[in-house]
């Protein structure tokens, strides 16, 4: 039986070191804000949300939520971003994406600050990641990492995989890796004999979006199993790209969905609010 990761427990961590910076910050008269945007009523947008708003809580950063109606013009939305570009209280803008589709997602992202892009989208940061030189982490990559590091498992010298090339996780994923020395293949649909260059790996990271999808025939035995995947099942059930249940004995360690990396996402995320704070306060 696999060692299961806790992503509640890392991220609860993570946070708790957060909180106790935020608070010496405010003996000191410093506050921080993130600005959270939303668009329209996706239900899941709405929890990750409203997550956000709660870990913000629990950290000690002011939150401020604009939920605007579906309608809302590319116009409006940039004024809005705008606006917050231009407010001293806040240090970090989110915009929940996917966004509606009339509205596009990559020039609203191009008009956020990069020094307040705690998301990591704007190509300033993105080319700051590639580079290896970057204040804001890649939030649900870099969660990944550290529940790496929390099993003791060093990544350099290790044949990493990645399932999945999306610019908020695959790619990104990528550069983490190797920026600590992991030998790095990036998979996706187009792949030949996924299966086997996936049994190569020691440590697996699946971001693909197919429950399921990585049964226990993907993996080697030992190998550190992470799973980004967030998915419903046959009967509507949340499930990962992994199979759990029959990849559970196989692998060393193993991250649960739900419980796992989501968590880690949204600690990352409160991390770089924190490091735009101190830029803005510096
Ligand atoms: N939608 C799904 N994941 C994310 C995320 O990490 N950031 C934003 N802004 N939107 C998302």
């Amino acid at each position: 039986m696999a060692n299961i990761i806790d992503g509640k427990a890392v991220s609860a961590q993570v946070k708790e070191g957060i909180r106790q910076e935020v608070e010496k910050l405010k003996a000191k008269g410093i506050e921080i804000g993130l600005a959270v945007v939303i668009v329209g009523d996706d239900p899941a947008s709405q929890v990750y949300v409203r997550n956000k708003e709660k870990a913000c809580e629990a950290v000690g950063f002011n939150s401020y939520k604009y939920a605007l109606p579906a309608e809302t013009t590319e116009e409006e939305l940039l004024a809005l971003v705008d606006k917050l570009n231009n407010d001293d209280k806040v240090d970090g803008i989110l915009v929940q994406l996917p966004l509606p589709k009339h509205l596009d997602d990559k020039m609203i992202i191009n008009n956020i600050r990069p020094d307040k892009d705690v998301d990591a989208f704007h190509p300033v940061n993105v080319g700051k990641i590639m580079i290896g030189d970057y204040s804001f982490l890649p939030c649900t990559p870099a969660g990944v990492m550290e529940l790496i590091k929390s099993t003791g498992t060093e990544v350099a010298g290790k044949e990493c995989v990645v399932i999945g090339r999306s610019n908020i996780v695959g790619k990104p994923q990528a550069m983490l890796l190797l920026h600590e020395n992991g030998t790095v293949t990036i998979t996706h649909s187009k792949t030949k004999d996924l299966k086997e260059v996936c049994s190569r790996a020691d440590i697996l990271v699946a971001a693909v979006g197919r429950a399921k999808m990585v049964t226990a025939d993907y993996i080697k035995e030992g190998a550190v199993v992470i799973d980004v995947g967030m998915n419903r099942d046959e009967e509507g059930k949340l499930c990962g790209d992994v199979d759990f249940e029959d990849c559970k004995e196989k692998a060393g360690y193993i991250t649960p969905v739900p419980g796992g990396v989501g968590p880690m996402t949204i600690a990352m995320l409160m991390k770089n609010t924190l490091t735009a704070g101190l830029i803005h306060n510096s």
